[in-house]
């Protein structure tokens, strides 16, 4: 879909990176970055992806350098920031959102450019991110709070807080490329590691903006943000064997070939959000309208390109032909468009080979049997295809056990309960789903199961992350570690503890100590 602009085209080229508190001219190669959003066309007369800005393309050297100053600033424990204050690394945090906000026009308009966001969902990106920050913040207040207090146990006192890992590599998914990040970024810094941020490999002139809020509110070496590709730099930093926290949103196979890379697993903490392919179970009771319009936006909000996107829908036998006509009169009448367009729902795919994977999708379920259930179904154009409602689909098709990302929705009938749920058990992943029904008779056996093959059921809604404060997480191959506002300062630190026999002579060292300014640890001062 060849198009015309009402917005500016950004153009940055941006040469510098972030290591060791300081912002450095690059003067090695540059990578351009294009967007997928099409304004001009080639000398054969094709659309063609805009230049919107470059940025270094970096290698194994900076990558070291980047390491080693993120492993000076961690110092064995000893470095300034580790050992600091909590309300002073609060009050870090505290400086840089407010740094941040001062970005949210240009970090929502290059989250258009880059990934073709629509602008409701990139303004919720950008504002959802912030929120996190505060709510971070919020969250470990409470949590010193608690510490800050004396246990005793038998003859034992103990004062127990929660200490930093180490070295953290940070890599985030191209589909949240601000807050996906940040939910990990964020949380890892506040408790006291240091850290190496790569941005996504869509997803990156956003970050640009941000260098200098980094620099000036952390002390050296706390945050390094590198440029280029993952296994140009990461991979050599996980070689070093020197990285205590692999914390990365995206696929499974990047995250098994960094660990793989690493000399010393056990060292290695992993934090990883990965694949899905979220079932919605329509049972013949569902409110059908209701059911259709959480299915709309479960499956084709930022076009299927979610995590939690719900990425195969069951449908029960007896109601399946009301619902594929409803839902498939529904995917037609979404109106795409540019993402600054009012009300543009589905939106330009930012990666340039995902027009041609769905359409090859598409081409194999029908192959096996499967028909394209909407009219506008599989409309292909350089850099999009229509949503496409295929039914019936079945094991023998990779829509079936692919995670699609984008606009294809595989539909199921079922008649026997048992086979969507064997179909969970027997599939890779176990993130969430989203079952619809009124009956509580069927729902209250079901949801039982259902927990126990997944880490959220979503009762007559979409499936979805948010709010923030709940738990994210998942089984088997989608996740290692738990996230939320309150988890994710778990994930990144670890329970450490002064204990000390009570007997006069320790007892008047602690007295000593919790009256001095000797240590930042052993305080009970109280963060309101
Ligand atoms: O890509 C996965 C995201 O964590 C999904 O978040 O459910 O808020 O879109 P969301």
């Amino acid at each position: 879909m060849h198009t015309t602009t009402s917005i500016k085209k950004p153009s940055i080229v941006y040469s510098s990176y972030l290591v060791g508190g300081d912002i450095l001219p690059w003067d090695g190669p540059m990578a351009n970055v294009y967007s997928n959003i099409f304004f001009s066309t080639n000398p054969e007369g094709e659309s063609k992806p805009t230049l919107i800005g470059s940025v270094p393309d970096m290698h194994e050297k900076s990558s070291i350098d980047a390491l080693n100053a993120a492993v000076q600033a961690f110092s064995r424990g000893q470095g300034l920031w580790p050992t600091m204050k909590v309300k002073d690394r609060i009050a870090c945090v505290e400086k840089f959102a407010s740094q941040m906000k001062q970005k949210r026009e240009i970090i929502i308009e290059l989250l258009m450019w880059e990934i073709g966001k629509n602008k409701a969902d990139a303004t919720k990106e950008f504002d959802r991110t912030v929120e996190y920050i505060y709510d971070t913040i919020n969250a470990y207040k409470m949590l010193d709070r608690k510490s800050a207090k004396f246990d005793k146990e038998g003859a034992i006192h103990a004062h127990i807080r929660r200490g930093p890992l180490g070295v953290v590599l940070c890599l985030g998914p191209y589909n949240y490329p601000l807050n996906e990040t940040f939910c990990l970024l964020i949380p890892a810094l506040i408790m006291g590691n240091t850290t190496i941020f790569k941005p996504a490999k869509l997803g990156v002139l956003l970050i640009t903006p941000l260098l200098d809020a980094f620099k000036d509110c952390f002390p050296a070496g706390v945050v390094n943000i590198l440029f280029g590709r993952g296994r140009n730099i990461a991979a050599p930093i996980m070689r070093t064997g020197k990285v205590d926290v692999l914390a990365l949103i995206g696929h499974s196979s990047s995250a098994v070939a960094l660990q793989d890379q690493h000399p010393h697993k056990n060292r290695l903490r992993l934090i990883l959000g990965l694949e899905a392919k979220n079932p919605a179970i329509i049972l013949p009771d569902a409110d059908l309208n209701h059911a259709v319009s959480e299915c709309i936006s479960g499956t084709l909000s930022y076009n299927g390109q979610r995590c939690t996107a719900l990425k195969i829908l069951y449908v029960h036998e007896s109601i399946k032909d009301d619902f594929l006509k409803k839902f498939s009169e529904a995917v037609d009448n979404l109106k795409y468009g540019l993402p600054w367009e009012d009300g543009s729902f589905l939106t330009p795919l930012p990666e340039p080979q995902k027009p041609t994977y769905l359409k090859n999708l598409i081409d194999d379920a029908v192959s096996k049997g499967a028909s394209i259930m909407n009219q506008k179904g599989g409309e292909l154009s350089k850099n999009y295809c229509y949503p496409a409602v295929l039914y019936p689909v079945d094991t023998t098709m990779d829509l079936f056990h692919e995670e699609q990302f984008g606009p294809v929705i595989p539909v199921v009938s079922f008649s026997d309960i048992e086979q969507p749920l064997n179909d969970m058990a027997n599939s890779e992943y176990g993130q969430q789903v989203s079952l619809f029904g009124k009956d509580v008779k069927k729902l209250g056996p079901l949801i039982d199961t259902l927990a126990n093959l997944v880490c959220r059921v979503n009762l007559n809604s979409s499936c979805q992350r948010g709010p923030d404060v709940y738990p994210f997480t998942g089984r088997k191959n989608s996740a290692v570690g738990t996230l939320s506002v309150f988890d994710a300062l778990r994930s990144f630190s670890i329970r450490t503890f002064v204990a000390s026999k009570d007997n006069e002579y320790n007892n008047q060292i602690l007295n000593d100590l919790l009256n001095s300014d000797h240590s930042n640890f052993i305080n009970t001062e109280y963060l309101l």
